[in-house]
Formats: structure tokens, sequence, C-alpha cells
């Protein structure tokens, strides 16, 4: 009889406490973004409404006050909405928000410990060995590589534009990047445009059609409950695509090292750093051969190959955006295109270079007016909507009241905050000249579209000049036509990026 009361009084007390948890910002003071339960914020993005980049732009928009209290699921996280603060905290704050907060589980599963997930000094330790692969020099090594998938991009266009003159960009450019990824990471030899059925493009082009739901539960847990991420691993859950990619590397590897074979892409520095512990400042000497003996190795491939599947990850979908955007956004300005245009044509004439020949690394520097570009474009499209942090150590947050305490999750919206007017006036215009020394129509500390402070992107010069050279290229051997100003709408998805609903056209003739 006293059970159904009981059942009752149960309910009760969970209901408040519940409610009780997802009020807890409002009572400690803090702005706080109204939580639907179970999911908080996270709601839109479970019924796939939207990515959650949007959802936190959405919020940020919302409010006004410096920091909001977000319920991810029912975590208790905050959502920094002053971009200087944000910069503190990356900056000179690091101290207190080294980690991402992010699923790592280096003994059990060693694909997970790579540089973006890794922790305290396992990560300090690595970015440090790592940082020499992506200096101005090595990145001019590994220029040609980049120009001949430059190349291919060309080949490919002029091919497609027989058939129809309207190309979808982004799916162009992302076989671009993947490309660039494969050969200059994965130190494959291969060319996706002519031959999309290879090893390599199969494996990636399997992430974005691999729908599991195990998958989707992993890949987000990863994110917003690593807890949730490690069980599954510890219970046997394996990525299909990552232990391929895991199992190519360790093919392309082992025969490198048999048979002494040497290029100069991101694989060989990485084989270097796995025999001799570390990669080198010098820019010519590093390319050298060095073997050392299995068992003094510092590194094991499982470690070597996570670094790579993690430059896969944030390189590829970050470059094919930034490209594609740059000349969808281009097409709809005729100005700006054609000072781009005639920037390309006068910088390759001053290098005695003609459209077809190989582009050379200081030519590409050369061009200033489509590096404000780039600049603009991922002002606009964030290749990353969002950035996290998580609190290392309790925090007093300048200028209020509130302590933000040891383990709580940090968001920074970028999509948010360079959308916004207070930084960036007219922020939905696509104005490179923004950026010009002399105009300088932005606040400086408020863009960081490569995140930063230590954990900034690693590759940020690579990324730029991966950009460039797709765009460049475009520019020098084909018409853009112009084409009608429209704001692009972002659809859902899983993954931490922003993807449009409709695809990016662009109208392309060949140039005489
Ligand atoms: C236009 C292209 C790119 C953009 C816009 C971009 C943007 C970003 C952003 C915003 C972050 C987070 C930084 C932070 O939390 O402070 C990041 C981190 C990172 N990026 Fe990039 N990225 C680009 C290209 C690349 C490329 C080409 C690679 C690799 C080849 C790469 C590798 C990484 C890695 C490994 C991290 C994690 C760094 C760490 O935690 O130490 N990115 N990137």
């Amino acid at each position: 009889m006293w059970v159904i009361p009981l059942l009752l009084l149960c309910l009760v007390l969970l209901y408040k406490y519940v409610r009780h948890h997802y009020t807890s910002w409002q009572r400690l003071g803090v702005d706080e973004e109204p939580a639907q339960i179970p999911f908080g914020i996270m709601t839109s993005v479970m019924k796939q409404e939207k990515s959650l980049g949007v959802v936190l732009r959405d919020i940020y928009d919302r409010h006004t006050e410096k920091i909001v209290g977000i319920y991810m699921m029912n975590k208790r996280s905050i959502l920094i909405r002053d971009a200087v603060l944000a910069r503190q905290i990356m900056t000179t704050d690091f101290h207190s928000f080294h980690d991402r907060g992010v699923y790592v589980d280096e003994e059990k599963d060693p694909l997970s410990g790579n540089l973006f997930n890794l922790r305290g000094a396992s990560w300090r330790n690595l970015r440090q060995k790592l940082t020499p692969s992506f200096s101005s020099g090595k990145i001019k090594g590994m220029f040609g590589t980049i120009d001949d998938v430059g190349d291919k991009l060309v080949q490919h266009l002029e091919g497609t534009l027989e058939q129809n003159e309207v190309v979808e960009i982004k799916d162009v450019m992302t076989t671009y990047a993947v490309d660039i990824i494969g050969s200059v990471i994965f130190g494959l030899e291969i060319d996706s445009f002519k031959n999309p059925q290879n090893e390599f493009r199969e494996i990636s082009s399997s992430t974005a059609k691999d729908k599991s739901l195990l998958l989707k539960i992993h890949n987000m847990s990863m994110f917003i409950c690593p807890p949730i991420a490690k069980l599954m691993n510890r219970l046997g859950y394996e990525s299909r695509i990552l232990t391929s990619l895991r199992d190519m590397m360790k093919r392309t590897i082992e025969f490198r090292e048999k048979n002494n074979v040497v290029r100069k892409d991101l694989l060989q520095l990485l084989i270097r750093l796995r025999n001799t512990g570390k990669i080198g400042e010098d820019d010519d000497e590093v390319w050298d051969v060095e073997t050392a003996q299995d068992q003094l190795k510092s590194m094991s491939i499982e470690k070597i190959a996570a670094q790579a599947f993690v430059f896969y990850v944030a390189g590829s979908e970050s470059t094919a955006a930034a490209s594609a955007f740059t000349l969808y956004e281009l097409s709809m300005y005729p100005e700006l295109l054609k000072q781009a245009r005639e920037e390309v044509d006068a910088v390759l004439k001053k290098h005695n270079l003609k459209p077809k020949d190989k582009f050379t690394y200081e030519a590409v520097q050369d061009m200033k007016f489509l590096e404000l570009c780039i600049m603009e474009t991922i002002r606009k499209y964030p290749g990353l909507p969002f950035l996290n942090r998580e609190c290392t150590e309790d925090y007093p947050v300048p200028g209020t009241n509130h302590v933000i305490t040891k383990g709580t999750p940090i968001l920074i919206s970028l999509f948010g905050i360079n959308r916004d007017p207070i930084y960036f006036p007219n922020p939905n215009d696509y104005d490179p000249h923004r950026f010009d020394a002399d105009i300088m129509n932005y606040n400086p500390a408020a863009y960081m579209p490569f995140g930063e402070g230590p954990r900034h992107c690693i590759a940020l010069r690579m990324g730029k000049i991966n950009s460039k050279v797709a765009v460049a290229k475009v520019l020098a051997n084909f018409n853009v036509i112009q084409s009608p100003r429209k704001e692009v709408e972002f659809a859902f998805d899983a993954a931490p990026v922003l993807v449009t609903k409709e695809g990016l056209k662009l109208h392309l003739t060949k140039r005489n």
C-alpha cells in the first residue's frame, strides 16, 4: 500500500533535485541559458536540427553578459562572450585552462593520444616535438607536393567544365584538401580527382558516410561526456576508420624504413621523430634518413598514426571550407574578385610564372590581398566555430564576483564573436579590406580564427598556404562568373564544423 506514495515521493524528490541542478547557475548569480531537461543546450543537437557551433552562436546572440552559464547535457559549463576575456583565458591565464577536457585514454587507446586531445605534460611534450614540423622552412620544403595537388585541381576543373560550368566548389575543395593531407601527411601517391576509388579516399569518405549510432554516440561523447567514450573503448569499441588509417600508415612507414625512401612530407618528419626523438630545426638536414632499432624508437606507430589522423581531421575540412568560401564570396563581390585576380596575375608575372607553371612558395607568399581574403573568410566562416578548454584550477573571473571552479568546461563561440558588430562592423559583409593595416576596421583582440595562446592551431601557416594555392590556381586559370549575393544557411552536422544546407555553387569558365 505504501509503495505508490513512496514512488511518488521519490519522483517528486527526483524532480526537485533535477530542477535544482538545472537552475544552479542562476543561484550562483551567473546569467543563465534556460535549460531544457535532460539535454540542456544539446537538445537541438540531439534532435539533429542544429550543429553545436550554431547553437552556441544563438546563445551568444541572446545574451549580453561576459559569461553565460549553460548545461551541456547535465554538465555545468560556461560560454565566454567577451573576446578580451576569451583571449586572456587562452594566453596569460593559460595555466588555469591548459586542457580541452575531451576524451583521451593514452594507455588503453593510443590512437586517442593525439595533440588535440592530450592533456597537461603529455600535450606540452608532444607539442614541443611537433612544432618544428610546421615551420615556414618545412612548409617551403613540402610546397612542391601541395602545388602538385593544386595542378590536379586545375586539370580536374578543366575536364568538368567541358560538361558543366557550374561546379560544386565545396566538394571539389574537399577532394583537394583530402589529397593534400593524403600526400603531405600520409605520404601517399594519390590523385582522387582522377581515381576517386583509392584506398585513402575510400577510408576518409567512409568517415562522412558512416552514420552508425555507435559512432555518433562515441563522437559526441568525446566532446561532451568523455567518460562514456572511455567506457565504450574499454568495452572494445574501435573506430574502423582509425584502425584502417593506422594500418595504412604502418605499411607506408615500414616500406619507407625498409627501402630508405625519403619524401619531403610530414610523414618523413614523423618517422624522424619516431627514430630520433626529435624533428630538429634545420630545414635542409631534417629530411635525411635516420633509423633506429625497434627497441630504441621513441614513438609507437600508433602514436605516429594518432598525430597523422588528427592532422587529417583538423586540416582537411578547415582547408576545404576556407578555399571554397573564399571563391564563393569573391563571386558575389565583383570589385574584390577583380582585385584578387589582378593581384594573382601581377604576382605570377613578377615571379616569371605562367598560370600553368609550378607555383613557388615565394610567389604565393607575395599574394598579400589573397591573404586578406583568406583572413576575412575564416572570420566569417570560422573553421572551428567554437573553441573549448577545461578549467584546470579555480579561476576568479576578472571584473565579476564569480569563480570558475576546476573541472568546468569552457566554450568560446568564435562564430558568435566573429559575427558580432561590436568587434567586426557589418559582420555579414565580406570585407577583406577591414584587415588592411591602414584601415583596421575590426577589434584585433577579437580576431582568433586559429585559436590563441600555446594551444593555437599548430599548422596555421600550412592552412593558409593550402587555401591560397587553391584559390590562386582557380583565379589564374578560370573566370569566376559573378553571382547574386546570398547568405548561406547552415545544416545540422555531428562534427564541430559549419556545414551549409545547400552546396556552394560556383560558375566558372576557362580563361584564355
Ligand atoms: C584554414 C585552415 C585551418 C583553420 C582555420 C584551423 C583552425 C584551428 C583552430 C581554431 C584550432 C583550435 C585552437 C585553439 O583551441 O586555440 C586548431 C587547432 C589545431 N589545428 Fe588547425 N586550422 C586549420 C588548418 C590546420 C591544418 C592544415 C592542420 C594540420 C595539418 C591543423 C592542425 C591542428 C591541430 C593539430 C590542432 C590542435 C593543436 C593543439 O591542441 O595543440 N590545422 N586549428
